[in-house]
């Protein structure tokens, strides 16, 4: 195998050559200043980002792993987790950590209820959690860790979980049930009263991921939106996740968990890092400031979820709650019209089961809502009669995987977006995957295959 080889360096270099060389680097990665990226990025504005950067850059060689040398990051801790349980209204008894991000609390979450269960449930041998088929997949990858197996169960067609499925599911090795609030994929709220009744009834924990929404939640109840019940307010919610580094507008990476009672703790063991950025944001913007941002937000979301159905032929997913949704099409192939925006600059994720298109609009969105309908608009204009892709053919499907096999990824991706006939060019940090690749991806219906296809492409990606 032909491999690109580094060594490590003799000599040190200079401070203003590392600087360079990471300039270079961040300027081949996609722009997000203009708006243009939805996800991944959450930014407060200059203003506010400037202290919590100074505040980041404070702490960024002591170490949380000793809090009685560092008692100040001990402190920053405490005081982020207690004002995110004062926002999800957890009582007196609270406990929580701050992690470095959602993933790594709802692991924590999972593994304190595994032990949680070996304690008070012993007849458990086979530890079981009960998730919506839309939770996100940091649940799967916490109980792949923890050895609990992960059943799904149904969403209706509001795309909220069954209650009356998840109550059918519950054994006796259930130890948890889970909600999100709002989930990823569409943005809405699973019904979290009904299922606190479901875990209180059945002696279960019950963990709401509020990754998404937990710093926005909130702020839109402040604004008078009616938002149903999805944090400690509801009696048999146990643990909830938070993310800071999301709609808290902290740096990456800062989330919270946290446990109605410290009880619960204690099976959490181990004590997370975490990073003061968290409480600075919190600290900087202020409750006001969230709902003044999170008010700009959802004026964009409104602008654009009437814009995207004023298209004809696009439809938004279920109701989305907040400023999280996914929108599709039966008349147009939707991953084409995600690589047509993105060949102006526009980039979206790309969901599938329905193939759709996902957005999270957050704050450096803001403002750009004319100028992100007319791209759409372009975009759909540009994919208007081709039909829809009908990939099922075994063929295109085993060359996609034999090629992911051989190939760099760099020629990888330029060949399968060729099967579209759109131009993708990575170097440029054009981040479209290719309409046709996805397509392939949706239509295999064998999941091992794809996950092997997964594999290969994220081996290559992560190799020199
Ligand atoms: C609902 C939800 N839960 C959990 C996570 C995982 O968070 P992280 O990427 O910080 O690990 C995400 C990430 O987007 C999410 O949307």
């Amino acid at each position: 195998m032909n491999r690109h080889k580094i060594g490590f360096p003799t000599a040190g270099i200079t401070g203003d050559a590392v600087l360079a060389r990471l300039r270079e680097l961040k300027s081949g990665d996609v722009p997000w200043r203009n708006g243009r990226m939805f996800g991944y990025i959450y930014h407060p504005g200059d203003r506010e980002a400037k202290v919590i950067e100074q505040a980041y850059h404070m702490f960024c060689n002591e170490n949380a792993l000793n809090p009685s040398l560092f008692s100040s990051l001990r402190k920053l801790e405490n005081e982020t987790v207690a004002m995110v349980a004062d926002l999800l209204h957890a009582g007196e008894d609270y406990a929580g950590n701050m992690t470095t991000g959602g993933s790594e609390s709802i692991l924590v979450a999972v593994k304190t209820a595994r032990d949680w269960a070996r304690k008070n449930k012993p007849h458990v041998m086979e530890p079981e959690i009960i998730a919506p088929v839309t939770i996100h997949p940091a649940f799967s990858k916490a109980c792949a860790l923890t050895g609990v197996r992960v059943r799904y169960a149904p969403t209706g067609d509001d795309k909220r979980v069954d209650v009356a499925e998840v109550e059918k599911m519950i054994n006796r090795n259930t130890i948890l049930i889970t909600a999100s609030a709002p989930c990823f994929p569409y943005g809405v709220i699973d019904p979290v009263e009904e299922m606190g009744v479901t875990a209180l009834d059945n002696n279960l924990l019950f963990h709401v991921d509020c990754c998404m929404g937990g710093l926005m939640l909130p702020f839109l109840e402040d604004l008078g939106y009616q938002i149903p019940l999805f944090d400690f307010r509801v009696k048999g919610v146990t643990s909830i996740s938070a993310d800071v580094h999301k709609y808290g507008y902290a740096p990456k990476g800062a989330s919270v968990i946290l446990y109605r009672n410290s009880e619960l703790r204690k099976h959490q063991y181990f004590v997370m890092s975490s990073w003061p950025g968290g409480l600075y944001a919190l600290k900087t913007i202020g409750r006001d400031g969230y709902a003044r941002m999170a008010d700009a937000v959802m004026k964009t979301t409104e602008a654009m979820k009437s814009g995207i159905e004023a298209i004809p032929g696009l439809k938004i997913i279920a109701e989305p709650v907040m400023s999280v949704f996914a929108f599709t099409s039966e008349k147009h192939d939707i991953y084409r019209i995600g690589d047509e925006l993105a060949k102006r600059g526009w980039n979206l994720d790309k969901l599938q089961f329905p193939s759709a298109l996902h957005m999270t609009v957050s704050y450096h969105n803001t403002g750009h809502e004319d100028e992100f309908l007319a791209a759409l608009k372009n975009a759909v204009a540009a994919v208007e009669g081709h039909k829809i892709q009908e990939v099922s053919s075994h063929v295109l499907i085993s060359i996609v995987r034999t090629m992911s096999k051989l190939l760099p990824v760099k020629w990888f991706r330029k060949l399968t977006s060729g099967f579209t006939g759109s131009v993708n060019n990575p170097e440029k940090g054009t981040a479209t995957t290719g309409a046709a690749a996805y397509g392939m991806m949706v239509a295999i219906d064998n999941r091992e295959n794809v996950d092997e296809i997964m594999l290969n492409v994220l081996d290559k990606l992560y190799s020199l």
